[in-house]
């Protein structure tokens, strides 16, 4: 069997899961050679890696590389993406520098496989919001035809790394004791606008300045662009808003999706019960459905909730839960590798 030289560039949240994911599947690596902003010694899962800094040659010899470093222009792979390409690796880049750029293929391995080619070696994971809807959109489109979707998203705070989840858990700290009493704080937000222990926030990332979307945040735009580019629709009528929840591990989402014609719940149902990457958890009498406390640390894409819209006989609601860090990133952007080994397109 072929085996494949690999590299990570960051090393937060994301690359060492992303490290974890290849592991855990075996994936057929010869080697993995970690990059990040300065040289150290990091240990993965009990197994010890050398941090290497990220510079001109450093992809030299490697075949594919998954990149896991922040966005924007001192981001990795602003940096160093195109080089990669250059030094011959194919290159997944888990961030939206280049995911709406016609030059990159934006693949769900479920969704649109056939996006991926040996000519074009930047590949873009998608928004960890949009890979769970799509996976879930794409086989009711195939089989139905898709009019329009309206989402609202409840992210986690792994959504912002690192930062997001231990401002969650010393904000929490400090208001639990002092319930009921809870607006005495003295820690300002860093990673959100506000506080986000007990709270919601309606906003992910900025305000965008296209006067074609007034209002919206980029996240939200995000979540609209991609999902047009990972289904090959690009007039398809999406609307999101995006909210960060107090949630730990994992992304939820409801999702109004408005048919061409009228449609059963029980059809929807039984598609998504056959398509890849999904588990239906889908017993409301039992009070069976995804929650996120649950789906953390778990691959599928799972939908609970899936009944018809009461407002319109075309239409039906689903409840959709995944992990962000492993489906929405690290996972996701592995079995795109995968695929490329699959479709015979990664040498060796
Ligand atoms: N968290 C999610 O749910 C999620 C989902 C989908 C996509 N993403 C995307 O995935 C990426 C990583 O997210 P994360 O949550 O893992 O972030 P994170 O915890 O903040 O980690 C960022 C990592 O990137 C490294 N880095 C930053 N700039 C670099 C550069 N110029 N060269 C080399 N390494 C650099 C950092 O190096 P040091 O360790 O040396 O500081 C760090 O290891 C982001 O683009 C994010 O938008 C995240």
């Amino acid at each position: 069997m072929s085996k494949y030289k690999v590299g990570v560039v960051g090393i937060g949240l994301v690359g060492s899961e992303m490290v974890k994911v290849l592991r855990q599947r075996n994936f057929p690596a010869s080697e993995i050679r970690i990059f990040a902003t300065r040289e150290r010694t990091e240990e993965i899962n009990g197994e010890k890696f050398k941090i290497e800094v990220a510079g001109e040659g450093s992809f030299k010899g490697l075949d594919v590389v998954l990149f896991a470093g922040t966005e924007g222009s001192k981001g990795a792979s602003k940096l160093h993406g195109w080089k990669a390409v250059e030094e011959g690796a194919f290159v997944i880049d888990n961030g939206d520098d280049f995911r709406m750029d016609p030059r990159v293929p934006l693949v769900v391995p479920e969704v649109n496989p056939h996006h991926l080619s040996k000519d074009k070696k930047f590949i873009a994971n998608p928004n960890c919001s949009t890979i769970q809807m799509v996976v879930a959109l794409a086989p009711l489109h195939k089989k139905f035809k898709i009019r329009r979707v309206v989402v609202s998203t409840y992210q986690s705070v792994s959504g912002t790394g690192r930062a997001g989840l231990q401002e969650l858990y010393e904000q929490a700290k400090e208001v639990v004791p002092n319930y009921p009493d809870i607006a005495k704080m003295s820690q300002k937000p860093v990673a959100y606008p506000h506080r986000i222990a007990f709270n919601l926030i309606p906003q992910i990332s900025g305000l965008s300045d296209d006067p074609a979307y007034s209002g919206y945040y980029k996240e939200e735009i995000k979540m609209i662009k991609e999902t047009r580019k990972i289904l090959d629709e690009p007039e398809m009528k999406v609307t999101a808003t995006c909210v960060r929840v107090p949630v730990f591990w994992a992304h939820s989402e409801t999702v109004n999706i408005e048919f061409d014609s009228k449609i059963s719940a029980a059809s929807v149902r039984d598609v998504l019960s056959k398509a890849p990457g999904i588990v239906v958890l889908d017993n409301p009498g039992e009070s069976v459905y995804p929650m996120p406390v649950e789906i953390g640390g778990k691959d599928e894409v799972f939908v609970g909730r899936i009944r018809q819209d009461v407002s319109n006989p075309n239409a039906v609601d689903l409840w959709v839960v995944s992990d962000n860090i492993r489906k929405g990133a690290a996972l996701n952007a592995v079995q795109i590798a995968e695929t490329l080994i699959a479709r015979n397109l990664l040498k060796s």
